[in-house]
């Protein structure tokens, strides 16, 4: 009963008590300081210590519970789980399921429900509701992006955006350009349909453009692949000279780009975060863009912006894909962004998100060996890390692996095999704890690495 002396409810708190409870109570069994296996006070006897309503124990022991904290025992009582060491998850793009706005999403399904009724599940236009649309057009304007309605295209995920350039676009005989390294889902989707793909390396800047105008001449391309802002797995992002050099070239040697736009809004530090598409004057861009890593990944919702002449192919390598994407879900997006929340939404994420970014900038900064090869992003979820030489790409994610660390190997962004050994460090999904202590294991293991290597021992034992 001792520990649970520590906690101090706010009763002029807005967040409910029972809530501020079960947080402190998760304290005390993160900090160790209440143990696995332990009982919890009988509830009577905590709501007396703390002054507080029986409701509101009975009420946190339950959020304890649905966080998989506790576990009841009918007729003994509640005790804490036993908890292994949790596993850091730096591999994971997908973003934090506390930040979905899962309140207001629910508040607008029920209202498309009460308002729409049968007609939210009728089968929808292929290219999409066509008020979500008119809504998407208001969207990407804010970003300086023209658009008519008709250019645009509802899509089920932007991987589904991808799919359909292939099937729209290209055949075994064209030439696709990616960034080297570049997205995992792309390059599956363009090997998929057996497309010849070239990579040019990237600089601190963007593309190597000397290589980019060589490859270009040499294999006469169909298509070029990029994301100029936050690009994934790097974080590169693109200068301006850069920009509008990919644009002259696409107009110059007549390809289209395809610009992924997976992440342009989380921009904290870039002084150029516009996309191709605000400044593409030629129709020279096909725009994609994904809601997964600023919105809901499970929504399965993007939406591409598409030059008048590829419409109709687009149009109907959607109709054989899937017909059209959720009716009821496209509903609830019009709705979620015509009555202001995604606004709201974008403002709240973007905090949270800098602040965590700014955290793993100030730990690399502070704990990551000088012999890793590293350039800071202006922005996005994503680090990406050059090992040393010494140091096998395998050998190391399985190491890091046992100390409960996930990040993802570099090979997987690349569509030839790689000598060098690198890692993707996304900051999506974990907490400030974690990237303090992730960070701290990391580096502490590539100083072991080097130093292991040097004296002769080949290996690390856990
Ligand atoms: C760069 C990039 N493009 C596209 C996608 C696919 O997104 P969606 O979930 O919208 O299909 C991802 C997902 O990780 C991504 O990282």
């Amino acid at each position: 009963m001792e520990s649970y002396r520590e906690i101090r409810l706010d009763k002029r708190k807005e967040n409910y008590l029972y809530q501020q409870l079960a947080d402190q109570i998760i304290g005390l069994i993160e900090e160790k300081v209440i143990k696995g296996e332990e009982r919890l006070p009988a509830i009577k006897k905590l709501s007396g210590l703390l002054d507080v309503n029986i409701a509101t124990v009975v009420r946190a022991y339950e959020v304890l519970e649905e966080r998989d904290y506790i576990i009841k025992k009918p007729g003994s009582g509640c005790f804490v789980k036993s908890r292994e060491e949790k596993i850091v998850n730096f591999a994971s793009g997908t973003p934090s399921y506390d930040f979905f706005p899962i309140e207001d999403f629910k508040k607008i399904i029920n209202h498309v429900m009460d308002k729409d009724g049968a007609k939210a599940f009728e089968y929808t236009l292929g290219q999409g509701d066509m008020e979500l649309r008119r809504e998407l057009r208001k969207y990407i304007r804010k970003y300086n992006i023209q658009s008519h309605e008709d250019q645009i295209h509802v899509i089920s995920g932007a991987q589904q955006g991808i799919d359909l350039i292939v099937k729209a676009l290209l055949t075994q005989e064209d030439t696709v350009i990616i960034e080297n390294p570049s997205y995992t889902g792309a390059i599956g989707a363009f090997k998929s349909r057996g497309v010849q793909l070239e990579g040019v390396p990237l600089k601190n800047d963007g593309m190597d453009l000397k290589k980019l105008e060589e490859t270009i001449k040499k294999t006469d391309p169909k298509l070029l692949y990029v994301m100029p802002n936050f690009q994934n797995p790097t974080g590169t992002s693109y200068s301006s000279y850069q920009k509008n050099k990919l644009l002259s070239l696409a107009k110059e040697y007549d390809f289209y780009i395809l610009e992924d736009d997976y992440l342009s809004d989380l921009s904290f530090y870039s002084q150029d975060s516009r996309t191709l598409k605000s400044m593409d004057k030629e129709n020279k861009v096909i725009y994609l863009k994904s809601f997964s890593k600023i919105f809901m990944p499970g929504l399965r919702l993007g939406f591409l912006v598409v030059p008048e002449e590829l419409q109709s192919s687009i149009l109907e390598a959607k109709l054989i894909s899937d017909i059209s994407t959720s009716g009821l879900l496209q509903r609830a997006l019009k709705e979620y962004m015509g009555q202001g929340l995604w606004e709201k939404h974008i403002e709240a994420l973007k905090n949270l998100y800098q602040k965590r970014f700014d955290l793993a900038m100030k730990e690399i900064t502070e704990k990551m060996p000088e012999m890793v090869k590293f350039t800071f992003p202006k922005g996005g979820l994503n680090f990406w890390f050059e090992l040393p030489e010494t140091i096998k790409e395998q050998e190391f994610i399985n190491q890091l692996e046992a100390m409960n660390i996930l990040v993802a190997p570099g090979r997987l962004f690349f569509h030839e095999k790689t000598d060098k050994s690198y890692f993707r460090m996304s900051i999506a999904n974990v907490e400030d704890k974690e990237i303090r202590q992730g960070l701290e294991k990391i580096s502490y293991l590539i100083k072991w690495e080097c130093a292991a290597k040097k004296s002769g021992k080949e290996q690390l034992i856990l």
